[in-house]
């Protein structure tokens, strides 16, 4: 059974660089087999762990929708669906990424997110690690494709806004009782002391801060991969002391 991270947080906060960094730190540790899962429509996880967008989740829903007759005789859709989605995973050195887009067809937002659930938890049986970058905001959480996890990492600013959103994010997991094993809040580009009354409820989750990282800068201006981020970055190393929890292990 996979480990399940999954990110959350206000949007432009660092949840896919953060996600990447957890990749790259489970696979320097070698802790097992690694599903990156990019469910953000938006998508840049695979830009940023150096990969090419392939073939969509959402794409492969869209094009069954419109050629029914692609469905082998004999296979169900959903058997044909699953099989397209287990052959759009793109394998990478250390890790396999599935990008799920969003599907464009009329009426089809329920049954793609159930067919999204139904890959998803026999996917994570596949892996050891499922790392989830997510969209911002509350809607995975609400549209329940986040529907559990081992770790779920919010990720925010450091002002009262940010910490706020903080807030209703680990609310409105606990409201829906998606099945979260441990909650860890990290506050992104700030090397200060946070006033630990500021973060109120969240306190007995705040793992600490990662500082700005001008080396992050350079890789996002140039728009390259942070798999090529240097082992001493300083965002690199802060994760490595502070994300043990996340992972499972130090
Ligand atoms: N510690 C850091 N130091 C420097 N720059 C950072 C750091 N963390 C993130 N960034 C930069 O901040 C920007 C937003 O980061 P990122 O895309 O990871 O946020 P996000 O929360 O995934 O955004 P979205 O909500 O749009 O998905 C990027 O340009 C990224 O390079
Ligand atoms: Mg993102």
């Amino acid at each position: 059974m996979g480990y399940v991270i999954a990110m959350a947080g206000k949007g432009g906060t660092g949840k896919t660089t953060i996600a990447a960094l957890i990749v790259r730190i489970i696979r320097e540790k070698k802790l097992g087999s690694i599903l990156t899962v990019d469910a953000d429509p938006n998508s840049n996880f695979s830009d940023l762990l150096g990969l090419e967008l392939k073939e969509t989740v959402g794409q492969i829903i869209d094009d069954i929708a419109a050629h029914p007759e692609k469905v082998p005789s004999g296979m169900s859709k959903d058997r044909f669906i699953e099989y397209e989605i287990q052959t759009a995973i793109q394998e990478a050195e250390g890790f396999d990424l599935l990008v799920m887009g969003r599907p464009e067809g009329p009426g089809c937002y329920c049954y793609a997110n159930n067919v999204l659930r139904n890959i998803m938890s026999k996917l994570i049986e596949d892996y050891d690690y499922v790392i989830i970058d997510n969209e911002a905001g509350l809607e995975h959480l609400s549209r329940r494709t986040t529907r559990s996890a081992n770790a779920l990492v919010v990720v925010s600013d450091a002002t009262p806004v940010g910490l706020k959103a903080a807030f209703r994010i680990s609310d409105l997991a606990k409201e829906l009782k998606i099945d979260i094993k441990g909650e860890f809040l990290i506050v992104n580009r700030y090397d200060k002391n946070i006033d630990i009354e500021k973060l109120g409820k969240l306190k007995s989750n705040y793992l600490g801060n990662i500082p700005f990282d001008r080396q992050v800068e350079i890789k996002s201006l140039d728009g390259s991969s942070l798999m090529e981020l240097d082992d001493n970055s300083i965002s690199l190393r802060t994760l490595r002391k502070l994300g043990g929890k996340i992972w499972g292990c130090n």
